[in-house]
């Protein structure tokens, strides 16, 4: 039987794989001026990293994380999020003193054992992005603002930006007291999913898609917080204001993780349909204590890299697809053997080259040229190697000069110029 990949993975392929090196160019190019560098981290954990940060009550952990033990009897997860991994290498190393606030990214993939369906992948690939150190609001109000700079430089147009204030936990256990109370009035209405988990994990109801009715009405926590974090949600919003970036406040905003605490934010487009999160994020005080490491207040965000290629119109990239410049057409056994020297040497000038290598008709081999999509084809012939000149035809504009070797480097390059 024909081994196929497994349901819920993607392969990228070399068709496509510029749209993701275009977006990642864009990273490299705007997260640095905000002072992140970049964070390489392992695809694999120790299983107690994540069910101690992201939650034993959350979907992640109950029902998605790919676990298994490894030959030597530990239990070991594929990642499913990237913040933990983030803190557990920050404590590891003992990143605590910079000279200032430590800003880390990242790139890669993840992994959750979800339902497959447009938009949702059982390897899926984020950009996520770590501040680590202040608990001022304008680090959240400038994560968030790069975020919004990023998607406009990538020419997104039709992304929302929603926040919400988790509290603390001088505020929460309160809130949780009134809201099971309240939820509790109508366990009859809830889905199953609510029913099983009101108890351990509340706040989900707010944002369940089956009980929103219910969540409308139910107490929000905004209301409900401790004076600290109100003057912090304020002071985010009114910097937020002040920096120009459009948002909302959605009340019943809460996160799929439990390590959040204060604001939490999505970023979400219409044009994605159901799975509309392009991006998550939000503070998280105390994960670096509950990972044993001192006393660090973070803010975040992760991006889903599938989604977002979903949305970028490539326009303006599309010169960054790595087609030959040059398809070497050669005809005749002289041809053939003369086409791997020049092709040798424009490589080395850093000329990208493809060629025939079974040289069959010229019909054929234009063909291929043709389809490699490469800028020009170069027409060797017995004749051509005889007078030294090559026979250089535009693909996009049809025209044809005589080109002799020593020349044809400075002649492609003249046309990278004009383009
Ligand atoms: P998250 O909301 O679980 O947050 O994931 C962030 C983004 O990853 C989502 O908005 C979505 O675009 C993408 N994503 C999640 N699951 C899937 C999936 N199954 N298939 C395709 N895309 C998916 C986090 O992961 C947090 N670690 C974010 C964070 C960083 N908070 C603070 N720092």
């Amino acid at each position: 039987m024909k081994i196929q990949s497994i349901r819920g993975v993607k392969d990228i392929l070399p068709d496509e794989i510029w749209k993701w090196q275009y977006i990642e160019s864009i990273v490299h190019n705007i997260f640095p001026r905000y002072g992140f560098r970049e964070i390489r981290l392992p695809i694999f954990e120790n299983t107690r990293l994540f069910t101690r940060s992201i939650g034993e009550a959350t979907d992640i952990v109950e029902k998605e994380m790919y676990t298994f033990q490894d030959r030597g009897g530990d239990s070991i997860t594929l990642r499913p999020e990237g913040t933990a991994s983030v803190v557990r290498a920050y404590v590891e190393h003992k990143m605590y003193n910079p000279p200032s606030i430590l800003k880390m990214f990242y790139i890669g993939p993840m992994f959750r054992y979800e339902r497959p369906q447009a938009g949702r992948l059982r390897q899926f690939n984020q950009i996520g992005v770590e501040a680590m150190g202040s608990p001022s609001p304008i680090v959240d109000v400038e994560v968030m603002t790069m975020l919004m700079e990023f998607f406009k430089q990538l020419g997104l147009t039709d992304t929302q930006l929603q926040i919400n204030s988790l509290g603390s936990q001088e505020c929460r256990p309160h809130y949780r007291e009134i809201l099971i109370t309240e939820i509790e009035k109508h366990l009859d209405q809830l889905c199953s999913n609510c029913t099983n988990r009101y108890q351990r994990n509340p706040l989900r109801i707010l944002d369940c898609k089956q009980c929103g009715k219910i969540a409308e009405g139910l107490p929000k926590l905004i209301d409900h917080l401790d004076p600290a974090s109100a003057e912090h949600f304020s002071e985010v919003q009114s910097l937020l204001d002040s920096a120009g970036t459009p948002y909302s406040v959605n009340p019943n905003l809460v996160r799929g993780l439990d390590y959040y605490n204060r604001t939490a934010f999505e970023v979400t487009s219409q044009n994605l349909g159901a799975q509309n999160a392009i991006c998550g994020g939000g503070r998280y005080d105390t994960l670096v204590e509950e990972l044993d490491g001192p006393s660090t207040p973070c803010f975040g965000f992760a991006l889903g890299l599938e989604r977002l290629v979903s949305l970028v119109p490539f326009d303006n990239a599309k010169t960054l697809q790595k087609n030959p410049d040059i398809f070497i057409v050669c005809l005749g056994d002289e041809a053939k053997t003369a086409a791997f020297q020049i092709a040798h040497e424009l490589r080395l000038k850093g000329i990208r080259i493809e060629r025939d290598y079974d040289a069959g008709s010229m019909k054929s081999q234009m063909r291929k040229a043709n389809k490699t999509q490469c800028r020009f084809t170069l027409i060797l012939g017995e004749n051509e190697i005889c007078s030294g000149k090559y026979l250089l035809k535009n693909m996009e504009t049809g025209e044809q000069i005589e080109c002799p070797a020593q020349e044809l480097a400075t002649e492609i390059a003249k046309f990278s110029e004009s383009s």
